[in-house]
């Protein structure tokens, strides 16, 4: 008798489902008026396999889709896989040694410009440079100074252009900060001692400090020789903050002990009193039983206390299930008023969801918009109206997946109005699928 095929798994069906094809099209039709005031690329990361298969929704080859806007127009849409090593030669991930080979990797997760320098990144490997027009150049080592695996979380200092990351690995050093000047040189890097492996995505950039998040998503190598996703939560592992100064080695991180929990991505950090503020969107805990759990996970606000005794005062901010979170990137490390995320179903799984919510954490207020009936929204980016414009005098940039039509759109809404129809929608020539992270990079990027 004829067995039922077991179902795909999520990140394989619907709008999770890789696209098969480089697209590149021109002058694209606009609905609405965009905004002079948007003068360059929005690009966005996300898992793509070449073969159309993959085995978690993290492990797929990277694939970014792009957008050039200027002159109230569209200009064109490329999507372009990163050409890895692991794509172009199938190049093994270790070398001959057992060491892990940093030049191999998926670069699926996010895309950032630093210095002149367009890369698409993953936390496993050394970033990968791409051009304006999304080709791949190759792997890019900071000249050959970078010798661990980068975040694709790195922070750009609004004040300084420096760029805050680090990299984590399985096999010490478990963990690695790494500072880059406005130039782009590698100028500090400083092993941070944490008690084991951890899976350590993202991490906290204020004016005075940087904050690692030491959490319970350990490495456990007997899961990955089953072929399974080699992190799962651990009850023993405890979770803590380490705080260390701009500037400051490692010697001079202090860790401060908080209730176990993950997070995958901080909204924003920022000093104010003699305390670290950082808003968070946490689950409760993560990956127990399987590397396919999605918990919910809610915006939470830890506040470090720097000159008494260190306690973390830990406050629920709101209850609504998110993922994503964001802010103007010239607030980066600096005081905030606002923070942008998508309303998911459930965890980083956005296929449910029709709003994204900004709040107003100052007011502690939010409002949302919601994209309508079965129109699914990915991360939004915040672009200012001018360098100086106040930090909700712009727009918001997202992704949205239209069911009805099995197809994309890039929307583009008033921030200073979420609320309000959006200002300009600009049709894809094919769906854009569920991904990460993107920027949108101004011409002076
Ligand atoms: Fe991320």
């Amino acid at each position: 008798m004829a067995t039922a095929e077991a179902p795909l798994p999520f990140h394989l069906r619907g709008n999770f489902a890789p696209v098969s094809r480089e697209v590149t099209a021109f002058d694209l039709p606009v609905q609405g008026a965009l905004p002079r005031a948007l003068r360059g690329r929005y690009l966005r990361n996300g898992p793509n396999p070449t073969s159309g298969t993959s085995p978690h929704w993290f492990v797929g080859d990277g694939m970014v889709h792009g957008v050039e806007l200027r002159d109230g127009r569209a200009l064109w849409y490329r999507n372009r896989w990163v050409r890895t090593r692991k794509l172009v030669e199938d190049a093994p991930s270790f070398r001959p040694d057992g060491e892990r080979d940093r030049t191999v990797g998926l670069a699926n997760t996010h895309v950032i410009a630093h210095a002149g320098r367009t890369l698409a990144l993953v936390e496993s490997s050394f970033p990968t440079e791409l051009t304006r027009e999304l080709d791949t150049v190759g792997c890019h080592d900071f000249d050959g100074r970078l010798t661990t695996a980068m975040t694709a979380h790195p922070k750009l200092c609004p004040r300084t252009g420096e760029l805050h990351f680090f990299g984590y690995g399985y096999a010490p050093p478990f963990l690695t900060y790494h500072r880059a000047d406005a130039a782009g040189q590698l100028v500090q890097s400083e092993v941070i001692p944490v008690p084991g492996p951890t899976m350590i995505h993202d991490f906290a950039l204020t004016e005075g400090h940087v904050v690692f998040m030491d959490l319970p998503v350990v490495f456990d190598l007997a899961l990955g020789q089953t072929g399974a996703f080699p992190y799962r939560w651990s009850d023993d592992y405890g979770a803590r903050l380490g705080v260390m100064p701009r500037g400051g080695r490692a010697a001079d991180v202090r860790w401060h002990e908080i209730a176990p929990c993950y997070v995958f991505h901080p909204l924003n950090a920022f000093e104010a009193d003699g305390a670290l503020v950082l808003d968070v969107v946490r689950y409760p805990e993560l990956w127990r039983e399987s590397a396919s759990d999605a918990p919910r996970a809610t915006l939470h606000r830890w506040t470090v206390d720097l000159r008494g005794g260190g306690a973390v005062r830990e406050q629920p901010l709101d209850d609504r299930a998110i993922e994503f979170p964001r802010c103007d990137e010239r607030r980066v490390g600096l005081p905030n008023r606002y923070g942008y995320a998508v309303h998911t179903g459930r965890g980083l799984d956005t296929s449910t969801g029709t709003a994204l919510i900004k709040y107003d954490l100052r007011d502690g207020t939010s409002a949302a918009h919601d994209c309508g009936p079965g129109r699914v929204p990915a991360e939004a980016v915040f672009v200012p109206a001018a360098d100086d414009a106040a930090e909700d005098e712009g727009w918001l940039l997202a992704y949205v997946y239209d069911s009805a039509r099995d197809g994309s759109d890039l929307v583009v809404i008033d921030a200073s109005d979420v609320s309000g129809k959006p200002v300009a929608t600009i049709a894809l020539p094919q769906r854009v699928p569920f991904g990460f992270h993107g920027s949108w990079l101004g011409d002076a990027s």
